[in-house]
């Protein structure tokens, strides 16, 4: 088993895309063992996003994560991170594939309506960004 980290970014929360979110995670069998709606300041996103600090995109991607209210889960299951990743499809919608979350609902790089970790160790470091182990609901 496999736990993996999942935001609906701020476009994500602001277009009403919640519920299409969520009813996808569901319908994949992936089990949401913690789900709450946070409004991250300019200086946590850079915090989440630390990795990304050189990167020509990461002042705009800081403001973006900031600018809103977005919902944070812990996802489980079976290879977990994977199973998300080919749910969400690539981080340009332009290249994602038919029937993922971005392809059918992104509408530009930068606001690509979700996230999810991309190994283990990210995974790990970005469920406790964000989730204590009481907010964490094993089943
Ligand atoms: P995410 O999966 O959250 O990981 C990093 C984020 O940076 C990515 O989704 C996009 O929101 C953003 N991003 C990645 N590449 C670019 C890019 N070339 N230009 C703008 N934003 C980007």
């Amino acid at each position: 088993m496999e736990r993996t980290l999942s935001i609906i970014k701020p476009d994500g929360v602001g277009r009403g895309l919640i519920g299409d979110v969520v009813k996808r995670l569901e319908a994949s069998g992936l089990t949401i063992l913690a789900m709450k709606m946070i409004h991250m300041t300019k200086t946590q996103a850079q915090g989440f996003y630390a990795v990304h600090r050189e990167r020509p995109f990461f002042d705009s991607l800081t403001d973006f994560m900031s600018s809103g209210p977005a919902v944070v889960m812990v996802l489980e299951g079976e290879n977990a991170i994977a199973r998300y990743r080919e749910l969400m499809g690539a981080t340009n919608y332009k290249e994602a594939a038919e029937g993922t979350i971005r392809r059918d609902f992104a509408t530009d790089i930068e606001k690509n309506v979700v996230h999810g970790s991309d190994a283990p160790e990210t995974a790990a470091f970005e469920i406790s960004y964000f989730f204590n182990a009481f907010e964490i609901n094993p089943r």
